[in-house]
C-alpha cells in the first residue's frame, strides 16, 4: 500500500486526502501541516508548507511513495527541484516551470512567445512610465504585482485615480516588497470567467471538470476580492467545442511550449480565463489545484486520484483514462467575520455532523482542534460541499447544510452556482 504525503493546510488539501484516502491503492495519508480536518482523516504532521528541508528529509524517513504539493510558495522555493534531486516522487512543477504562476510578466511574456489569447499589456518598474501606460490601455485595466503577493497582487481598476493609488502603493510604497518590483498593466476584459483545470504530464495534458470560483467577498460579485467565497462544478458556460479549443490553444501550447524552452512541466495546469466576446482570453495561470476549486471538482472525479497524479509525475498520462460521474457538486466557502480584512480566530465550531448527516461534505480550510473542541483558525473557515444529480439539487444541499453550521459572526455568499441557474 502506498504512501501519500500532502503538503498544505487548507480546504484543497482536506479534499486531496479525503479523496486519496477512497483510493484502493492508498494505505496511509500524511498533510503537512494540515488542519483539523484533515487531522480526523490522516495524519497531520508538524511541519510547515514552506519548509522544504523539513520536508523533504520526512518524506525520506518516512519512505513516502507519491508528495501532493497544494499551495505554491513550495513551488516557488523549489520543493520539486529538491525531491527530484533526492529521487522522492512528486507531483508538482519545479521552480522555473512554477514562473508561470510566480511571475506574472514571465507568464504574460510566455502567452506573447506562444501566441495564447490574452489581454494587451505593458510592463513598468516606475510609476510614471505605470501611469502612462494605464492611460494608453483606458479604463477598465487590471494593475497586477508581479510576483506572488497571497492572492492581493491584482487590482482591476475602474478609473484613473483608482489606478494611480494602486500603482503608488505597489511602486512607491512597496506594499508587496520586492513581488511589486515590476508591474503588468492590462487591458480589462468582461465576460464569465472560469477556471479551467488540466492534469499534466510534461507531453499531455486531460482537463478536468470545468468550474467556476466565485472570488467577490459578497452576493453578486461585490466587495473586496477573496481567495473564493464559493466554487460549483460543471460550469454551463462553456461548450465541449470551446472547451477543446482552450485545451489545444492555451492548454498543450502552454505544456509544448515549457518543454521546448527546457522547463518542463509537470502538475496541475490552472488557466483562469475570461469568456469574452471575442473568445476566451487568459488571465492568468495557476500551478497547483484550485482553491475551492479542487473541493468542487474532485468529488465529481470517478477514476483512481493516486493513479493520475502518479501518471503526471512519471510522464505516463497518456496511458490514463481519467473518468468523470454525471452530476454537480457545490463548495460554499463559510469564512471569519471581517475576512478578507483582518479577522478573529479561536471561535468553536458547531454542527458539522448535522451538516453531513443531510449528505454534505465539509471540507476544513482554517480549523484546528483545541483539547477536544474544534475551532476557527483562518480567513476562510469551511467549505461546505453537496454533489447531486444536477446542479439546483447541489445547491439545496449545500445550503441546508451551511443551515446547520455555527461559529461567531459566521459569513457566507448565498448565491453560488446562482449565475449558472440564471443562463
Ligand atoms: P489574476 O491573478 O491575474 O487572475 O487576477 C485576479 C483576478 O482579477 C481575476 O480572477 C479576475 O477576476 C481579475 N482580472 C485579472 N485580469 C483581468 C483583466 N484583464 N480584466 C478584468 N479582470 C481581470
Ligand atoms: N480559487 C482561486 C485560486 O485557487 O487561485
Amino acid at each position: 500500500m502506498k504512501r501519500v504525503l500532502i503538503i498544505g493546510s487548507g480546504g484543497r488539501e482536506h479534499a486531496l486526502a479525503w479523496k486519496l484516502q477512497q483510493s484502493p491503492q492508498v494505505g496511509v495519508v500524511f498533510v503537512a501541516p494540515g488542519n483539523g480536518g484533515t487531522e480526523a482523516i490522516a495524519n497531520n504532521v508538524a511541519i510547515r508548507a514552506d519548509d522544504v528541508e523539513a520536508l523533504a528529509d520526512f518524506a525520506r524517513r518516512n519512505e513516502i511513495d507519491l508528495t501532493v504539493v497544494g499551495p505554491e510558495l513550495p513551488l516557488s522555493h523549489g520543493v520539486t527541484d529538491r525531491f527530484v534531486a533526492e529521487g522522492c516522487l512528486i507531483f508538482g512543477p519545479s521552480a522555473n516551470a512554477a514562473r508561470l504562476e510566480t511571475s506574472k510578466v514571465f507568464a504574460k511574456e510566455f502567452m506573447t512567445r506562444h501566441g495564447i489569447p490574452t489581454a494587451p499589456y505593458r510592463i513598468a518598474r516606475e510609476l510614471g512610465a505605470a501611469q502612462r501606460h494605464v492611460r494608453e490601455l483606458g479604463v477598465p485595466v487590471a494593475v497586477k504585482a508581479d510576483g506572488l503577493a497571497a492572492g492581493k497582487g491584482v487590482t482591476v481598476c475602474h478609473s484613473y485615480a483608482q489606478a494611480d493609488e494602486f500603482l503608488h502603493k505597489v511602486l512607491v510604497e512597496r506594499i508587496f516588497g520586492s513581488a511589486g518590483d515590476t508591474v503588468v498593466i492590462e487591458a480589462g476584459l468582461s465576460g464569465q470567467e472560469i477556471s479551467v483545470l488540466a492534469f499534466c504530464d510534461q507531453k499531455t495534458t486531460v482537463p478536468m471538470i470545468v468550474a467556476q470560483d466565485h472570488k467577490a467577498a459578497f452576493d453578486d460579485d461585490q466587495g473586496p476580492n477573496t481567495g473564493g467565497m464559493g466554487c460549483y462544478a460543471p460550469t454551463p458556460f462553456i461548450s465541449a467545442d470551446v472547451l477543446a479549443q482552450i485545451r489545444e490553444t492555451v492548454l498543450q501550447t502552454t505544456i509544448d511550449g515549457m518543454r521546448q524552452e527546457g522547463t518542463p512541466y509537470r502538475g496541475v495546469l490552472y488557466a483562469g480565463l475570461m469568456l469574452t466576446e471575442d473568445g476566451p482570453q487568459l488571465l492568468e495561470f495557476n500551478v497547483r489545484f484550485g482553491d475551492p476549486e479542487t473541493q468542487a471538482i474532485l468529488p465529481l472525479l470517478e477514476t483512481d486520484l493516486f493513479e493520475i497524479l502518479q501518471a503526471c509525475a512519471t510522464d505516463s498520462l497518456d496511458a490514463t483514462t481519467v473518468r468523470w460521474e454525471v452530476g454537480a457538486c457545490v463548495c460554499v466557502v463559510c469564512s471569519a467575520p471581517g475576512y478578507p480584512g483582518a479577522f478573529p480566530v479561536g471561535s468553536p465550531i458547531s454542527g458539522l455532523s448535522a451538516a453531513e448527516s443531510l449528505g454534505a461534505t465539509v471540507f476544513h480550510a482554517g480549523t484546528k482542534r483545541v483539547g477536544g473542541q474544534l475551532v476557527t483558525a483562518g480567513g476562510r473557515v469551511l467549505g461546505v460541499t453537496g454533489r447531486a444529480g444536477d446542479l439546483p439539487s447541489a445547491i439545496a444541499v449545500a445550503y441546508e447544510a451551511v443551515g446547520c453550521v455555527h461559529f461567531d459572526g459566521m459569513h457566507y455568499r448565498k448565491d453560488i452556482g446562482a449565475k449558472a441557474l440564471r443562463l
